[in-house]
């Protein structure tokens, strides 16, 4: 093997049940991964071009202090997974032998805070650090002050409580920092203008303080999902945050937004300790108004009423995903007292994405709706909400009575994609969704919906795919009118047993047809449809096997039945499997595809008697119109 490996000069890897590192390695060597072995022990290395070397999944416990010393150009060392907490005199003087390093992985080593202060010391230009999942409790000023070039540093998954004052702030190149997966509880006073991504998910925080001054802050992305946080973080007034993650944590839990707002305003004074002139300031709507962010995670929080007053100054929000909470109405209340004033115009002007999954909602007001100027994406799966006819005169200004609230959709001219799976809608009214710009409608899921006829009139033109499944629908409940643009279509878990004709109009690609009453299908109709039809769903219908002209088209046409193994057909009382019947059509109808065989004996000998019968027939016949004639006369 070793001639082999002395010709590699540039890069080398050997992952094969190595003890120690080989002898001999080529002098010119740039790259060394000898990660996944059993190395344990590691002694001075005489490769001086050698500029990465990869140690990770080794056992590592032992560096000699020299070890290092003749490496002059190393820049990147991952010693992750080994067991660097052992040996910490020789380790750390050999670590702290190579001031060049730019990346060090130490992460999985059962670390604690003294090991890692000796590992960081005389390390001036390192750029990257991972130190993820060792035994980090408390950070302090003093842990990074030989290392003060980082730019990103990982430190998640560790146990770390307290951060001390001056623990990042003197690192002024500092743009990445995750402190994800340890047990902080609140971040009082965040100070780091530097840093454009801050990950503090699956801690336990409380709240997240800023203190309002006029620095611009760099921060872009904000994740501080799975926490305990009460309310909305305080973020600092002049910043670019683009990406705010807070799902998962109790905001919304106070009754009503002006108590959430009092509360956090309270809060603001007594963590910063700001004197009584504050008071009248509301800190987290002043700061948020600026913020320029695109996508805020809200899901899973226990929000009872929408935060109106919160999200509207956000001008740029495109992505909103509130679901997972318990909000059962929107209603537009604006009150005299709020920052905008009641007069104020509230519009969501960017919202393209809304995501209402799972709330309870039973109502949603027109003004609400109209404020969603640019929204393309509702989804509105597993809530309570009906839509309203057009005509209705109730609309959805109705109050929230939930026998006769209802959703009027067609006040949202540029929505494209809607879903109302499982709403429990009963009726679909003519024109629901006209003056909209549909393109897909997802319906799944509403036992026993009724579809009026019309109730896609409006967007029929636009529609290009419609989700009809798991509603217990018959044929006669199914109404679609011409859809020239429609290519996905699923209306599996129903009771249909004909596809209407209407559909031929559609340019179909995938149709989903499994678990109804089907018996056949319309054959000149799959002959239309087979034009663009690519993927095909059948299985658990009734179809008869004999009665199989639309089989043959779709053989012929090689269309593709992605579930054709799990389909089946009836031939004589029995289910056979369609794959079985295909192979062989005619075993299993012969009745119908050929005319009855019947041999010459048999013809001869029923022949015969047809005859006697009709000579007795005749004659009988005879007989009694002779008698009737002599009875006339
Ligand atoms: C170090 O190695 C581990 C395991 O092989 C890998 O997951 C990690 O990304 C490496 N670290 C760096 C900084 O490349
Ligand atoms: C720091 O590193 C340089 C070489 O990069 C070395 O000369 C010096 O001795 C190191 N300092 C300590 C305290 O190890
Ligand atoms: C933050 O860290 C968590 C846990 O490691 C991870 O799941 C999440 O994707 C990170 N967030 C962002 C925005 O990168
Ligand atoms: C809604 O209708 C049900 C029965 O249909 C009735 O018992 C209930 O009182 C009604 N609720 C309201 C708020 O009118
Ligand atoms: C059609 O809807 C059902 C749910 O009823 C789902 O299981 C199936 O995957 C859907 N079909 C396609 C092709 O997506
Ligand atoms: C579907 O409708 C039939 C009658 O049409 C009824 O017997 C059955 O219980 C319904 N199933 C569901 C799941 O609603
Ligand atoms: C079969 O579909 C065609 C349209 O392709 C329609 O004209 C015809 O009436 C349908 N036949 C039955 C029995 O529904």
């Amino acid at each position: 093997k070793l001639p082999q490996i002395l010709t590699l000069s540039n890069g080398l890897s050997l992952n094969d049940n190595l003890y120690s590192i080989p002898v001999d390695l080529d002098m010119r060597l740039r790259r060394l991964d000898l990660s996944n072995n059993f190395i344990r022990q590691l002694h001075t290395l005489g490769l001086p071009y050698l500029e990465q070397l990869d140690l990770s999944c080794n056992q590592l416990d032992l560096i000699s202090e020299k070890a290092f010393e003749k490496l002059a150009q190393l820049e990147e060392l991952n010693l992750s997974r080994n067991a660097l907490n052992n040996n910490l005199g020789s380790n750390s003087k050999a670590l702290q032998s190579i001031s060049r390093l730019r990346s060090l992985d130490i992460s999985m080593n059962s670390l604690n805070d003294e090991a890692v202060e000796l590992y960081l010391r005389n390390k001036s230009s390192l750029d990257q650090l991972k130190m993820t999942g060792n035994s980090l409790t408390r950070l302090t000023h003093s842990l990074f002050k030989e290392s003060t070039g980082l730019r990103a540093i990982s430190i998640d998954d560790n146990l770390i409580t307290d951060i001390e004052q001056g623990t990042f702030e003197p690192l002024g190149r500092l743009e990445t920092l995750n402190l994800a997966k340890n047990n902080l509880v609140y971040i009082c006073d965040f100070k780091l203008h530097q840093v454009k991504y801050l990950n503090l998910s699956r801690n336990s925080v409380e709240f997240f303080v800023t203190r309002e001054d006029n620095k611009l802050y760099r921060l872009e992305i904000l994740d501080l999902s799975f926490n305990k946080l009460l309310y909305f973080p305080i973020v600092p007034k002049i910043n670019r945050l683009r990406y705010l993650y807070l799902q998962n944590n109790m905001v919304g839990a106070y009754n009503s937004e002006t108590t959430m707002i009092s509360q956090v305003n309270t809060l603001y004074e007594e963590v910063l300790s700001e004197d009584g002139n504050a008071v009248e300031k509301n800190n987290i709507h002043s700061n948020w108004r600026m913020m320029p962010v695109v996508y805020i995670d809200l899901s899973y929080n226990h929000f009872r009423s929408f935060p109106l007053e919160t999200l509207s100054p956000l001008s740029s929000l495109e992505t909103l995903d509130f679901s997972h909470n318990c909000l059962q109405n929107i209603i537009f209340n604006i009150t005299k007292d709020s920052p905008f004033g009641y007069h104020h115009q509230i519009l969501f002007p960017s919202l393209k994405y809304f995501d209402l999954q799972s709330n309870g909602l039973v109502h949603i007001s027109s003004l609400f709706l109209e404020s969603l100027t640019q929204l393309e994406t509702l989804n509105l799966q597993e809530n309570f909400v009906k839509p309203c006819a057009p005509t209705d005169p109730l609309g959805s200004s109705q109050p929230t009575n939930p026998n006769t609230s209802c959703v009027a959709f067609w006040k949202i001219r540029t929505l494209k994609h809607l879903n109302l799976k499982q709403n429990g809608i009963k009726i679909l009214h003519p024109k629901t969704f006209a003056r909209t710009s549909l393109v897909s409608l997802n319906l799944a899921r509403n036992s026993d919906m009724t579809m009026q006829a019309g109730a896609l009139q409006g967007v029929q033109r636009s529609l290009r795919s419609l989700i009809l499944s798991e509603i217990n629908m018959t044929s006669c409940d199914l109404s679609l009118p011409c859809m020239p643009v429609l290519t996905q279509l699923n209306i599996s878990n129903n009771q249909i047993d004909f596809i209407p004709s209407s559909l031929s109009c559609a340019p179909l690609r995938e149709i989903d047809l499994r678990n109804n009453n089907f018996v056949s299908l319309n054959h000149s109709l799959i002959n239309n449809l087979s034009e663009h039809l690519s993927v095909m769903y059948i299985g658990g219908n009734y179809f008869n096997c004999c009665d199989n002209e639309w089989l043959t088209i779709l053989n012929k046409m090689k269309m593709k039945v992605a579930d054709i193994s799990h389909a089946e057909c009836i031939a004589n009382g029995k289910y056979i499997a369609m794959i079985d019947y295909l192979k062989n059509p005619s075993v299993y109808c012969v009745f119908h595809t050929q005319t009855p065989e019947v041999s010459t004996g048999q013809a001869i000998i029923i022949l015969l008697f047809v005859s006697v019968i009709l000579t007795v027939l005749i004659m009988f016949i005879r007989k009694v119109c002779w008698h009737q004639r002599s009875f006339l006369v």
